[in-house]
């Protein structure tokens, strides 16, 4: 992450109770959760998701075959009601959007950020996955439900304030959390570029063959 950009998201995040220790960047929401599922959870594993939500998610965990449990949802978000019953079920992750909640526009008040952490308290190795997809023009305040779990990330994207074509997002977590996205990153990048690096030894090889005949 460029300096710059840590400094923002740095003073951000943490004017919003957001631990900003940790940080990455992902190319967009989606792109967070695809990455932070992957770096814990196993194809099978079930995931606690907001019904309705934003079909793309519901497309992506169909993809990644996660066993999607259901959570409701008043004017206020996810209901603590719905959570506690998906989560009795096994969940391996949850995901909650904090505001904005697509399609129905909820968004978390102060009273909900209250009763809602107790129900993943009661399963400290739930990944706890916020897709703050909307961020600073939501137009609603940032809560986070994330203080003192040990698995966690908030994914504040620039789709909404800066356009979807930049793919850019901000991913805050815990520092096992981020190494793991971190170290998956690099090793695409090696990847990448020892891939490369094979296609111009090719080349060089092709033009000497036919330079020799
Ligand atoms: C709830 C939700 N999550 C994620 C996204 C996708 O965000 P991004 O473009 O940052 O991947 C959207 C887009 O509208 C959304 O509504």
């Amino acid at each position: 992450m460029s300096p710059a950009l840590a400094v923002q998201a740095t003073a951000r995040l943490r004017a919003d109770g957001i631990d900003p220790s940790h940080l990455a960047v992902v190319g967009g929401a989606l792109d967070g959760v695809e990455r932070v599922l992957g770096a814990w959870l196993r194809p099978g594993d079930r995931v606690a998701v907001e019904d309705p939500g934003y079909a793309p998610l519901f497309d992506l965990l169909s993809a990644m075959d996660m066993a999607i449990v259901p959570v409701s949802l008043d004017e206020y978000g996810a209901r603590p009601d719905s959570l506690a019953q998906a989560l009795a079920r096994g969940c391996a992750a949850v995901l909650l959007v904090p505001r904005a909640q697509n399609p129905t526009g909820a968004a978390w008040n102060k009273a909900r950020t209250e009763d809602l952490p107790a129900v993943p308290a009661a399963h400290p190795d739930v990944l706890v996955v916020e897709d703050d997809h909307a961020a600073d023009v939501a137009g609603a305040p940032a809560f986070t439900i994330t203080a003192g779990r040990s698995r966690w990330v908030t994914i504040r994207s620039a789709s909404k304030s800066l356009g979807p074509d930049l793919r850019l997002a901000v991913m805050a977590g815990d520092a096992v959390t981020v190494a793991r996205v971190e170290g998956r990153r690099a090793l695409a990048d090696a990847i990448a570029r020892a891939d490369q690096a094979y296609r111009i030894l090719q080349q060089v090889s092709e033009a000497r063959t036919e330079l020799a005949d």
